[in-house]
Order: C-alpha cells, then structure tokens, then sequence
C-alpha cells in the first residue's frame, strides 16, 4: 500500500471514534472489519462499537459497512480513492440494512463541506468524492426528518397534459395560467409533484413530443415567463414540478434538421442517415416504428434516408456525436438553472440503434398483427434497447448528480419511460449494480399491460403474476414505483371488468410500496371518450391515421387525453368557456363524473383517493414491509406492516353479480389468536354504511371476512405482529 492511501485510511478509521482513543500502530493495517474488531477499545468508543458490524459495500475504491443495535444504526462509509481528479462517486446502500432509508452526517472528514453536512442523506444515493469518510447515523424512511433527498420516494406524482387541463384564455386550449388556477386542487388531492406532458414550441404533430425548439415554451401554453412564475409557484406550496425531456428526435421543423437538409456539415451528423440498400432503391433495414412507420423516410434534399423511431416528422438525434451529446445536457442545464426539480425522459429504449443495420425478425407473438403497422409484430432486437441506450441513461443521472452537488440542490429525480413488456429490460434501466446507477423510477407500466389482457383474463390470478413479475425482478437496492395508466393508454376506468373496482386499484397504486404516478382524471375515474375514422375532423392525434380501421380504435390516443372535467353544469365541464369549442371534445360523462360533484358528495372516488394518499404517508406504507397474503382468480390481498402496525388490504376482483367471497384471515395470516379484528379505515364507494363492513371505524371479525363483487377495503388489524406470524421476515 503507498504511503498516501494509508493516509487516508488512517484518518478515516479514526473517524469512528474521538482519534485519541485509537492509536495509529493499532490501525495501520486495517483492512477489514475483523481487523478492525481486534484494535483494543476504550469505553468513550463504546458508542460506535456496541451492536453488530455488517460489511456494506467494500470495493478497491470504497470501504464501508454498518454497526447497529436494535434501536440504532450508523453506516460508515470510507473513500480510499487516492487519486485527486478522481469523479464524484455515487453510492446506494438502500436494502443492505432492513428498513434503514436516510442517514445525517454525524462525524466527518474535514473535506466536507458544511452543506454537504447539513442535509439528509437518502441511502440510494450517497455521494462521496475522493478521500473523503464519513459516519451516518440511519434513520428509518417514513422518520419526518428532511424530506428533501427522498420527496420523490413518498410522494405521489401527478402527470398532466396542459392542453387538457384547464383553459385560461378561452381559446380551447388548456396553458399554464390555467393550471396554476387549478393549483389548490392538485394540493387538495395530496399530490406534492406535478409532471407535465411537453410544452415546448412544437407543430404539434404528436401532442408536443415533436418539439422545434427545446428552449422555449410554446405560445399556446404561455410564456417562459408564465412557466417560471408557475415554478414559483409550485414551489411556494413545496411541492415540485417535473417535465417530460424527450431527447429522442426532434421535429422535422427544428433549426437543425433544417439546417442538416440543407447539407450544412455541423447539423448533417446530428440525425441518423443512410443510403439504402440497392443503389437507394430500398430501404435501409426493414424497421417498423412505434408510431404505425417504417423506421426510414427518404429525403429528396439529401437523397438519403433519414431514422424516425416515431413519425417521420420525428427525426432521430445521433447520440454517436458528442455534440448532440452537449446539446442535451445545455437543455437540461437550461431547465435545471430555473428550478425545475426533474425529468420524465421519453422513449429511453429508442435512443441507440445498432448501427450494423440488419434486419429485424418478426416476434414470435405476432399471432395476426399486421407487420406493416403495429410494432409489437416485430422483436426489436436492433432498434430498442441497445446496450447504449443504457449507458446514456447512466451518463445523465452522473450529469444530474454532478449538477445538484455543484449547485447545492435537493434531489434531482430521473423518471423514464421504456414501453415494453419485458421486464427485464425495464429493470435494466435502474442501473447495473450499487455503484453504476441509472434512472429512479423506471415507469412500471405493468397494471397497464394487465389492462391489455381480454376481458376473461382479468382476474386475480393475472393480477397477482404482474404484481410479482415486478417485486420478483426488483433489483434490492430499487425503490419500486406503480402507475395505472397513461397518456398513452386507454383509461383504467374504461378498461376494468367493472368500473366499481377502480377504488381497489387506487388501493394497489397507493399502499403497495413505492412512488405512486396517477394521470389527470383517474382520481376521479374519468372514462374514454370514443373517436372514429369518419369524424376525422376531431382527431388531434393524427398518428391513429397510420393504423388503419383494424387497429384505430386501439391505437388512437385522443380517448384517453380529453379536457379534465372539473363541473357538472357549465358547458365543457369549466375546462373552457361556454361558447368555445374545445382544442378536443369532452368525454360525455362529464355530467356524472365530474371534481366538483365528488368533492360535495358524501364519498367519491375522489374522496377515497384523497383518504388514501394521506394514509400512505403513514409508517408501514412508507417504507414498511409488504407481503401478499392471498391471491385467487377473485381476491387480492397484501398487508403492509412496521413495528406494531399493520394493514391488510383486501380487493375483490369479481365484477358484480357473482356470490360474495368468505375468507377466514385468521388462518391465512397464522394468527396465533383464535380470533382476529380489524377496523375498518377505508373502503371502496360500493361498501355501504348499513352493509355488513360499514363504515370506517368499525371492527370486523376477520375470522370470516365477506367481501361482495368490486368490493375493495382496507383494515388496520387489532392483533400485535407478534401473534401474527405472517409478519415474520
Ligand atoms: C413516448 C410518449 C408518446 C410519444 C412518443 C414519441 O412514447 O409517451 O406519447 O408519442 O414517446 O415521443
Ligand atoms: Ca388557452
């Protein structure tokens, strides 16, 4: 060993206690924790040395590991990095020590700096730079200490598309005063982070993810002055606001494309061109995009062909150019400079293709889908998912980190979307392992593809697998996430067996663990409005036109994003005024599901939401335990559970009509006692006050729980985890 990582060494295994108590010859050769047991101790140590060791993360470059009793835990994290130009390194030790989530500083070394001490510190994202240690005193996550490294653990993100939100300038058109009109609320509903659907200058070709200039707002929305006083403003409410960032392609009306069909030589390169095969007589590949294409588009101006994973006026950026590369993160910086507090990066799995361009083959699955539209046809082994676009994912959560360090920022969270149903890819976006991270919440989309399923397919069983295809395949250093949908899936609501059960699907979005993403209108169980082919002049989404009359009514993405109906009198539901019409039709049922309505009535969707979000923020839903307890072709249910609290959750899955189901959860949950009790604390719309559960604060024999078709509930059991060995780790 040289001389100067001893140095480092030495100084940072004295950290562990008040360095006099140690002396130098007893620490020189410590290279481990059993090294480290033998050093003779004096009581002042005791503090630190009392409990239990376990290693923690150990590499050439980092030595670290916990020491805990039952009542408290430290970590102690030692960087033996030498090197002076060595990066800022980012560390996750989240799930190495049971429920531990965040840690303060409570000894350091002198290289750091005061900020750096003063805020919490979350464990899936420690940041260390080059010889620096320190020791961490954990604190559980759901402890109400500094929330500002893991808001975006707890908190429950709404996804809007302006457009359709609310309108403020009686030209149809949702924008940003309007939203902020509608501010109050979002904060009702105990959402704490907004993410907004593009709002860039766009053509608007595909809702703004065609975007012209990634700089500016577009004017249908407002100002950039507008959007910097809505930041103000989200932010005076602490909450936060995210926006999608779609690095992908561009419009075909961006100064740079432009600019590369006009052969200038800078901005050729910053898209993706090929000459085709046969002397440019055939395409370049045989790649079909996800939006109804074939992948390559020929240019007259350059007599080439040019990519497009979407539309063809989408063209893709180049990530092989490193100044595509600058590009991206000047616009983030852009973004990031006025306080925007992260990103929902687009189409992450289209980033990269193969550059060897052979030909992709049809997917096993394909059954009759049409191999000249839909993109599930095909595997896209040379389009999607490359190793590369991996990489870019990790390249950009390094530039998020280095940036929020530099300028003493909270957490900067990075959300991606990759569509697809294989889950380990979806994994693969978390990152490698401990030390090579990538994105925080790589959209689970898998309520949604269950919502896919034929109607006789929907049950608790299918259920109950996505469920367990996503815990199961959860690296256990990732925090989980669940949405119900999307804007780009038809709505839940319209989409389940019966429309009663949306309540139980709050109940699974809400308390399972994990940051929970909810569309505009799912809280209040907004249903599709449907478009044809011969009423082509309401469509906005003109991508549907690609699929022809087989697939349009499944592909057209207008249903699911029509005006948020916020009254059950004004005309167009208070989206816009009266006398205009609409940039979109509303769904016609907003006279029955409507905000205003809900939040009068007694009980609502809205309402259970409401009760929901604030119960989650309870301890056992946030960063608790959780376990299924019971899953059949008509039942789901899970508990959740710290300390001595816990929650069991019951949906079922039946839509009406079917006999009630009886279950004795004494027995399913080991209950030592003869029998068990459980108080109602939330229940579906569809339970009634006079009915057998009835209402909250009600105590239920759980010895034989009836639950009737739809119906969903949540009990806090009345029996110690102690006498419930269901809770046993
Ligand atoms: C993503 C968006 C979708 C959009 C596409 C192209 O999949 O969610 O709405 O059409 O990317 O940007
Ligand atoms: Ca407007």
């Amino acid at each position: 060993m040289c001389s100067s990582s001893l140095s480092v060494a030495k100084e940072s295994f004295f950290l562990l206690a008040p360095l006099e108590l140690l002396r130098s010859e007893d620490v020189k050769n410590i290279t481990s924790i059993e090294e480290l047991k033998k050093v003779k101790i004096d009581q002042q140590f005791i503090r630190y040395c009392i409990g239990e060791y376990k290693p923690a993360i150990i590499t050439d470059n980092l030595f670290s590991f916990f020491r805990f009793t039952e009542k408290q835990a430290y970590l102690i994290i030692i960087d033996k990095r030498i090197d002076s130009t060595s990066e800022l390194q980012r560390y996750n030790f989240y799930g190495l020590l049971d429920t531990y989530g965040k840690g303060k500083i409570v000894i350091s070394s002198s290289t750091l700096t005061s900020e750096q001490i003063k805020k919490s510190i979350n464990l899936t994202n420690v940041l260390i730079n080059q010889g620096q240690a320190f020791i961490l005193e954990l604190f559980q996550l759901h402890t109400d200490y500094d929330e500002s490294q893991d808001w975006w653990m707890h908190d429950v993100i709404y996804e809007i598309i302006v457009a359709s939100y609310q309108d403020s300038n009686n030209d149809g058109i949702g924008d940003i005063q309007g939203l902020r009109q509608r501010l109050d609320y979002i904060q009702s509903l105990g959402v704490n982070t907004i993410w907004l659907t593009p709002i860039y200058t766009s053509p608007w070709k595909d809702y703004g993810y065609d975007i012209s200039n990634f700089c500016d707002i577009d004017s249908r929305f407002g100002t950039l002055d507008d959007f910097r006083i809505l930041i103000d403003d989200v932010h005076s409410r602490q909450m936060r606001i995210i926006i999608d960032f779609v690095p992908n392609h561009t419009s075909n009306e961006h100064p740079w494309f432009q600019a590369a069909l006009h052969n200038d030589p800078k901005y050729i390169d910053y898209y993706i061109w090929h000459k085709g095969k046969n002397n440019g007589k055939e395409l370049p590949t045989n790649w079909l995009g996800a939006s109804g294409q074939r992948m390559w588009t020929f240019s007259s101006e350059r007599n080439m062909y040019y990519l497009h994973q979407f539309l063809d006026c989408q063209p893709d950026l180049n990530f092989r150019n490193e100044n595509v590369l600058d590009e991206i993160e000047k616009i983030f910086r852009f973004w990031l400079d006025m306080g925007i507090d992260g990103f929902r990066v687009d189409a992450v799995r289209h980033l990269i293709e193969n550059d060897q361009y052979h030909d992709e083959p049809l997917s096993k699955d394909a059954k009759d889908m049409d191999p000249n539209i839909m993109y599930v046809a095909y595997d896209h082994t040379e389009s999607a998912d490359q190793s590369g676009s991996y990489e870019l994912v990790q390249r950009w959560r390094k530039f998020l980190d280095k940036y929020a360090y530099e300028n003493n920022r909270n957490y900067i969270v990075l959300i991606t979307e990759a569509y697809t149903v294989d889950i380990k890819k979806v994994m693969r976006y978390f990152g490698n392992n401990r030390e090579e991270h990538g994105s925080d919440i790589p959209i689970n989309f898998l309520i949604t593809y269950y919502l896919d399923k034929d109607e006789n397919e929907k049950h608790g069983l299918e259920l109950d697998k996505v469920l367990s295809d996503w815990q199961s395949n959860l690296p256990e250093y990732a925090w989980s996430n669940w949405c119900l949908g999307s804007h780009d899936s038809h709505r839940i609501t319209s989409r389940l067996p019966s429309k009663e059960l949306i309540d139980g699907f709050y109940m699974l979005l809400l308390l399972q663990s994990g940051t929970a993403l909810i569309y505009y209108g799912d809280e209040i169980g907004m249903c599709d409005r449907p478009f044809t082919l011969a009423n082509s002049d309401e469509i906005v989404d003109i991508t549907a036109f690609n699929y022809g009359e087989k697939y349009f009514d499944k592909m057209i993405r207008d249903r699911q994003r029509t005006p948020m109906q916020w009254t059950s009198q004004e005309a167009n539901a208070g989206f816009t005024s009266s006398t205009v019409k609409p940039f979109l039709p509303l769904s016609d049922t907003w006279h029955e599901l409507n905000v205003e309505q809900q939040q009068n009535a007694l009980r609502s969707h809205l309402k259970l939401f409401q009760q929901l979000v604030k119960l989650r923020q309870q301890a056992p839903f946030y960063g608790g335990y959780q376990k299924k307890v019971i899953a059949t072709k008509e039942l789901y249910a899970f508990i959740r559970w710290l300390d001595t609290n816990i929650y069991l959750i019951v949906i079922n899955i039946n839509k009406k009509g079917h006999d009630p189901i009886i279950n004795d959860f004494t027995k399913l949950l080991k209950c030592q006692n003869k029998e068990l009790f459980g108080e109602v604390i939330a229940r579906s719309c569809n339970i009634l006050d006079d009915s057998l559960i009835g209402k909250e604060g009600n105590q239920i024999n759980l010895n034989n729980l009836i639950l009737q078709s739809s119906e969903a509930i949540v009990l806090k059991l009345l029996t110690y985890p102690s006498n419930i060995s269901f809770c046993q780790q």
